[in-house]
């Protein structure tokens, strides 16, 4: 019982914490642009509206500053995970930086953000501060978000195709776009994912498993009150970090922050270097429905659409179970990155991805021999360029 009021405690603070603005308790100055900007490199940002009136901002680092403007460059687009954002792939500066490493070979990169984040928090007509505007969760941002920012990333550049490169839940809303919109097909030369999100009933995160079988059931709650914005407070969050974490001083400042507790703490790998930026640019915001749909999936062990309860389904869906995504049907070149130690993607999970998979699509599955590499190492671990960037390169650059 006492799981239960926790649990729930936690999801109303989130709802009291969705009044304030997203960089409460958070330095202002430290940004995607203002970290480009410090290393050197030339930075734009680009607005697209999606069809349904989300304001969504685009990073983009057109050229290098290492080779200076060079003509038309064969574009890669980078999408981040939950709570993350385009920060995520600059923060730890041009050695290890994927979109730093990507720039200097010569590729034009494009960072999106999706809608509820740091950088994507404007409606045409709807305010953050109010409830409507966090009615989505990452089947929105597969179905409306990345299909305005591709279109408008390959209209703006002039190119026929771009290249993909998803972490986490930008592997996620990758497998729902492709499924629910087929058209992008010939669009995406290849797709990189990393930590690939697709089935979860086999996740190792202890949120998952504490707020699974609660939360993860077909959403009563959502019926009647809808989302809000997941943004525990500074207060909650202390409690759980020290009720999940260590007592060493290093963790618990990990603990203390959402996304360590939802990606796992214990990884060796984590260069601590960058804990300072990593604080200061998440968590960046999400709904309460992502969470929410990720936890069905933790419960059900299915790969669907979100899970009204039966009666709304029928009215959504016309079935009273909620569609699978097309997984099967998914006709674009994917490599796959994933290792032993994610809690999120674990092993059983991302091999029913690998065999639900057409085999024409899948061009490689790597699993990492690094044991102990965890689901934010495929952004921010030691030597990951050599470890793991380097093999993504040579994917990308043969693709
Ligand atoms: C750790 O991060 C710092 C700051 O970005 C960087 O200078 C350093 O090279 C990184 N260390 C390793 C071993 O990746």
């Amino acid at each position: 019982m006492w799981l239960f009021r926790f649990v729930v405690a936690q999801v109303l603070l989130a709802c009291i914490a969705m009044a304030l603005p997203a960089d409460v308790g958070r330095s202002s100055s430290t940004t995607t642009v203002s970290l480009v900007k410090q290393f050197g490199y030339p930075i734009e940002e680009h607005e697209v509206q999606t069809s349904d009136g989300y304001i969504l901002t685009m990073h983009r680092i057109p050229y290098s500053k290492h080779t200076g403007y060079t003509g038309k460059r064969p574009v890669i687009f980078l999408m981040h995970g939950l709570l993350c954002s385009s920060s995520d792939w600059v923060l730890s500066g041009p050695d290890n930086g994927l979109a730093f490493i990507l720039s200097d070979l010569g590729y034009d990169i494009w960072m999106g953000n999706a809608r509820g984040n740091t950088y994507s928090r404007r409606h045409a007509s709807k305010t953050p501060l109010l409830q409507p505007f966090w009615n989505f969760e990452w089947h929105d941002i597969g179905i409306y978000d990345l299909p305005a920012m591709l279109d408008n990333v390959l209209y703006q550049t002039g190119q026929d195709q771009l290249q993909y490169i998803g972490h986490s839940q930008g592997t996620t809303s990758f497998f729902v776009l492709n499924s629910m919109i087929p058209r992008f097909k010939s669009r995406i030369r290849s797709a990189h994912l990393l930590a690939p999100v697709a089935w979860m009933g086999n996740a190792e995160s202890p949120l998952a498993k504490v707020a699974g079988p609660l939360f993860g059931q077909p959403n009563a709650l959502v019926e009647l009150f809808g989302s809000a914005e997941f943004l525990p407070s500074s207060k909650a969050m202390e409690l759980m970090g020290s009720l999940l974490c260590r007592d060493e001083a290093i963790s618990q400042v990990i603990c203390s922050n959402v996304l360590f507790m939802l990606g796992g703490w214990d990884s060796p790998y984590l260069n601590t270097t960058l804990i300072p930026e990593i604080m200061a640019t998440t968590p960046a915001g999400c709904s309460i429905n992502q969470m929410f749909h990720y936890l069905q999936e933790y419960n059900s062990g299915d790969f669907r659409q979100f899970d009204y309860g039966s009666v709304r389904n029928k009215k959504e869906y016309g079935n009273k179970n909620p569609p699978d995504y097309d997984v099967e049907g998914i006709d674009v070149p994917i490599y796959l990155y994933y290792s032993d130690n994610d809690y999120f993607a674990s092993l059983i999970d991302v091999d029913t991805l690998r065999r639900t998979m057409s085999p024409s699509s899948l061009k490689r599955s790597y699993r990492m021999p690094e044991v102990k590499w965890n689901h934010l190492d495929f952004l921010w671990g030691l030597n990951v360029k050599e470890i793991l960037y380097n093999t993504v390169i040579d994917d990308i650059v043969s693709a």
